[in-house]
């Protein structure tokens, strides 16, 4: 049985959720790969709206196993605060597994980051300040604490030297001072609250793929937001790409089937960072409030423009990208007219290369090709004939430039408005 894969293709907020929502009803174990709590996976169920940022949201299906893998860097108290909210609705929790390899978020971290952030002055990411960057950077400096230790309470001492080393910079930007003996004792209760749920994750999913077990990767942030492959320094600080799925569970390339590549009918961005089909304008407004683009972790109002097939080719390059999904379908045919970026112009020649490069991105304009819109209601189309001609022109287009056979289309924001091809 292979591992299937959802990922982001653009800036994140593509509408993972939904996709992985419905393939998980099919799959054992749905995983978290990459990522933390900068993630903000909104989904409907039975009336009932959950915003998962750490939990991956198979864990609403009874017989999925949900497992945090290793490649996550996880905040115990926001953790608990979703565990708390899943048990609460009446769904159970018994399914969720924790890496014992996974990375402890602390408070200096999250100070840190808003540290940096500041420091950054008119160069600053628009970090969602939740400490992802600050985490990942102990874990590849080597001095991080992973979930083995924090459960086992083989902490204290690391931790002291950690806060030792964050204080002295704290004291020299006349930031709050970290107390070690109020997090050590705060850490101490997550601790036992979280014990149950860590596992050698790996194991335990090599076990099932040994059992035939159907396994889906749920991808957090997207490919422009990954430290390699995105428009860095504006970028997340893992590998939110295919490559991060192998890292961050264990799971080598050989055993992954499907790779869905996210995305929404228009684009949008959190953040800071070039967006060469940003409209920041009557249109990208008229957008952001018929897509309801605000953040679903920092509440921040997106920005929003058309989508670029440039981008979405390098996507599909750089994950191997075998299907697409694509989202608010419904919503770009509110318009009246649709534009697709179907090149980049530089210096008077067209290409379809994408370059994450700033500099290089500032002297590119978009080519666009223009689309009728006024899809009207396509909520209860069930198969991409039943679609209205302008919807299959736009899509039909996609498909032939980027060369990827789209496999899902969101038709609204229902759990079941969504065409399977
Ligand atoms: P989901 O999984 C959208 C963005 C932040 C910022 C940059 C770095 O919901 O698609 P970080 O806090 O990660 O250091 O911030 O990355 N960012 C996201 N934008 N959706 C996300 O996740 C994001 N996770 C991080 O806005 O620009
Ligand atoms: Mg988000």
């Amino acid at each position: 049985m292979k591992v299937d894969v959802v990922l982001g293709s653009f800036y994140g907020d593509e509408g993972k959720g939904k996709i992985i929502d419905y393939l998980s009803q099919n799959a054992d174990i749905s995983v978290r790969c990459t990522g933390g709590n900068n993630a903000g996976h909104s989904i409907e169920i039975e009336g009932k709206k959950f915003a998962f940022h750490l939990i991956p949201s198979g864990i609403l299906n009874k017989n999925t196993l949900a497992v945090i893998g290793n490649g996550v860097v996880v905040d115990p108290k926001v953790l608990i605060e979703e565990i708390e909210n899943v048990k609460q609705n009446g769904y159970s929790i018994e399914n969720l597994k924790i890496s014992d390899k996974a990375h402890v978020i602390f408070p200096y971290h999250v100070q840190m980051d808003k540290l940096q952030e500041e420091l950054r002055k008119e160069n600053k990411i628009g970090t969602t300040a939740r400490g992802i960057g600050p985490a990942y950077c102990d874990k590849f400096e080597r001095c991080g604490i992973r979930m083995a230790d924090l459960v086992n309470e083989k902490f204290e001492e690391p931790l002291k030297r950690n806060i030792q080393n964050k204080n002295e910079i704290f004291k020299l930007y006349n930031y709050p001072l970290i107390d070690e003996k109020e997090v050590i004792k705060e850490y101490k209760k997550y601790a036992q609250i979280l014990k149950k749920y860590v596992v050698d994750t790996v194991n335990l999913l090599h076990n099932a793929l040994e059992e035939n077990k159907k396994i889906l990767c749920e991808g957090a942030q997207a490919t422009l937001l990954d430290i390699d492959f995105g428009s860095y320094p504006y970028v997340t600080s893992s590998n939110p790409t295919i490559g991060g799925v192998c890292t961050g569970t264990g799971i080598g390339a050989k055993y992954i089937g499907e790779v869905y590549g996210v995305l929404k009918a228009y684009s949008s961005r959190v953040g800071e960072g070039p967006y060469l089909t940003e409209q920041n304008n009557k249109i990208g407004d008229t957008i952001r409030e018929l897509g309801h683009e605000y953040g679903t972790t920092t509440k921040r109002p997106r920005r929003c423009g058309w989508l670029d097939l440039v981008a979405l080719k390098y996507a599909a390059m750089v994950n191997g990208l075998t299907g697409l999904a694509i989202n608010h379908v419904d919503t770009i045919g509110k318009l009246e007219k649709i534009k697709l970026c179907v090149g980049y112009e530089k210096d008077g020649k067209v290409t379809m290369n994408f370059s994450v490069d700033s500099d290089d991105l500032k002297d590119c304009k978009p080519v666009y090709e223009e689309f009728e819109g006024n899809f009207g209601d396509i909520s209860n189309c069930k198969t991409r004939e039943d679609l209205p001609e302008n919807a299959k022109k736009y899509l039909n287009r996609i498909e032939e430039l980027v060369k990827v056979p789209i496999k899902f289309i969101g038709t609204g924001a229902a759990r079941n408005a969504m065409i399977i091809c």
